[in-house]
């Protein structure tokens, strides 16, 4: 979709439908402001409006250039913010649908947030919304096709040039990494993943290397071997880079995405009914890893950033994994395994250890890694931790102001020492699995067992997959992460230029 910038008056705007978002407090009274340009049914509908935040009107005004105009409701005025400009316009993006309109303008206002922040929300707002998954289907539906958005602004104004033009590209990086979510599992086996991310770095110009299982063996990375031994599919490490010489920081940040691409739980099997259904979405990590890459380098980030994805899918094989298995990981702990579906942990403390290479900054890593997480938080957080410590409440609370901003929210879980000892072995150094309480913490601290850095770590399983939509999210993969990591770094290369 185009994205453009215009200070044309409403009433001239050539467009298929115009959406006018209105306050409570600005939907009161007769709108007489907009009968002017577009005639008498402006007035004659007004009552109709209220301006709260579900509540729209269609009309097809007798003057002025645009088809149609919408009024879409934006709720009380001292509580509009980016979310609910993101919902309004994806509301928006819905009526245009149902129009078949192919060009739709959206009026800017002075709301009480920043022009910049409001237009990266509207922007971000309706091509999310507009999002649609339609690969498999043979039937398309004739829904139109949307061609171009046109913000309209009442001064030229750079930062709102700034600010569409970073909610378009922040949308389409959420859009890859929904894509890659929504794929079906035989089309992303670790290979065919390793060979998505490796077109996503050549078309946006960020460098992509990835590691064979020969390669995998000699590194020692015993836990994604491990995982990887019931599975007629050999496995996949792939590194990304974006180093660009005007880089603020000497030691990257590295970001490490779970690649599990289909998650069967193993000879641990899961369930099918709300359970195994949805595990191709267990490499949502490594997608939302892939859509920060797109964004930091169409950005054009000041920052080096390093994103690893270890890719396998978890099956029942011959030779799969067995509860009692020692594994010797990476970085030469020995971890008795106990849960064969406790699969994310033994690849990526594989990961995190080799993470230690790059000396980093801070990693990082997304993983839809629990169940209790998502018992929790539900869909409306990923939960965020770190381990305890001198800088742990300055981590959780740049990540959890970015989470406000970006509308992809987190909340903290913490990592109290207490916890480890529900993964203590009687055999090996630690087990894969704790008990039923605390899963999600459980998780973390094994992990924590493979760090050796300033780290944060984001179980998404809640958030990352619906099975219901929600505002701008479609059902399936949500691309969550992408938006959150992209806040997150910018707020990081801010505090580097000091
Ligand atoms: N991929 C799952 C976690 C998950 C569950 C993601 C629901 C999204 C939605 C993970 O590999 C898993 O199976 N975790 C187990 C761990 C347990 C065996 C300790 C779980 O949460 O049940
Ligand atoms: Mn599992
Ligand atoms: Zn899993």
């Amino acid at each position: 979709m185009k994205v453009s910038v215009t200070t044309i008056s409403v009433a001239e705007l050539d467009v298929d439908l115009l959406l006018i978002p209105r306050t409570r407090e600005q939907a009161d009274g007769t709108m007489a402001d907009l009968a002017a340009g577009f005639g008498g049914s402006v007035r004659r509908s007004a009552p109709d409006f209220t301006g709260d935040p579900d509540n729209s009107l269609l009309l097809y005004p007798e003057t002025g250039s645009a088809r149609r105009v919408a009024f879409v409701g934006l709720g009380p005025s001292d509580r509009v913010d980016a979310e609910s400009l993101r919902i309004a316009a994806a509301h928006g993006a819905t009526m245009a649908r149902s129009a078949k309109a192919e060009t739709v303008g959206i009026a800017l206002d002075a709301w009480d947030l920043d022009a910049e922040d409001a237009a990266q929300a509207l922007v971000e707002g309706f091509v999310l919304g507009a999002y649609r998954f339609d690969r498999y289907r043979t039937d398309a539906r004739d829904e139109g096709s949307l061609q171009r958005l046109v913000l309209q602004a009442t001064e030229k104004d750079k930062a709102v040039r700034r600010g569409a033009e970073r909610g378009r590209v922040v949308a389409e990086c959420v859009s890859s990494a929904r894509d890659l979510v929504n794929l079906s599992p035989d089309e992303k086996t670790p290979t065919l993943l390793a060979r998505a991310m490796e077109r996503s770095a050549k078309k946006h110009g960020y460098v992509a290397s990835v590691w064979d299982r020969a390669i995998i063996e000699e590194e020692g990375m015993g836990g994604l071997l491990a995982v990887n031994r019931g599975s007629t599919e050999p496995p996949t490490f792939t590194v990304l880079e974006w180093m660009p010489e005007n880089r603020r920081n000497d030691h990257p940040v590295v970001l490490v995405g779970k690649g599990v691409t289909f998650d069967t739980g193993g000879l641990s099997l899961k369930s099918t009914l709300d359970s195994m259904d949805a595990m191709k979405s267990d490499m949502a990590g490594a997608a939302a890893v892939v859509g920060v890459m797109e964004a930091v380098a169409r950005m054009e980030l000041p920052l080096y950033v390093v994103g690893l994805v270890p890719a396998s899918d978890n099956r029942p094989g011959e030779n799969a994994y067995v509860p009692g298995d020692v594994v010797r990981m990476h970085s030469g702990k020995t971890v008795e395994v106990l849960n064969t579906d406790a699969e994310g942990r033994m690849l990526l403390a594989d990961a995190l250890s080799y993470a230690k290479t790059y000396n980093p900054e801070i990693v990082i890593d997304l993983a839809t890694l629990t169940g209790a997480a998502v018992v929790a938080l539900g869909q409306h957080a990923a939960a965020v931790m770190t381990p305890e410590g001198a800088s742990s409440a300055e981590r959780v609370a740049a990540m959890t102001t970015a989470g406000q901003r970006s509308g992809e929210r987190v909340h903290p879980l913490p990592m109290f020492a207490e916890y480890a000892k529900d993964i203590e072995s009687d055999v090996a150094d630690m087990k894969n699995v704790g008990g039923r309480s605390a899963g999600a913490v459980t998780a973390a601290k094994f992990l924590e067992h493979f760090v050796s850095y300033p780290w944060i770590h984001l179980d998404i399983a809640g958030p990352s997959f619906l099975k219901k939509p929600l505002p701008y999210r479609p059902v399936g993969g949500t691309g969550f992460g992408v938006r959150l990591l992209v806040e997150y770094l910018r707020g990081f290369a801010d505090r580097k230029r000091g």
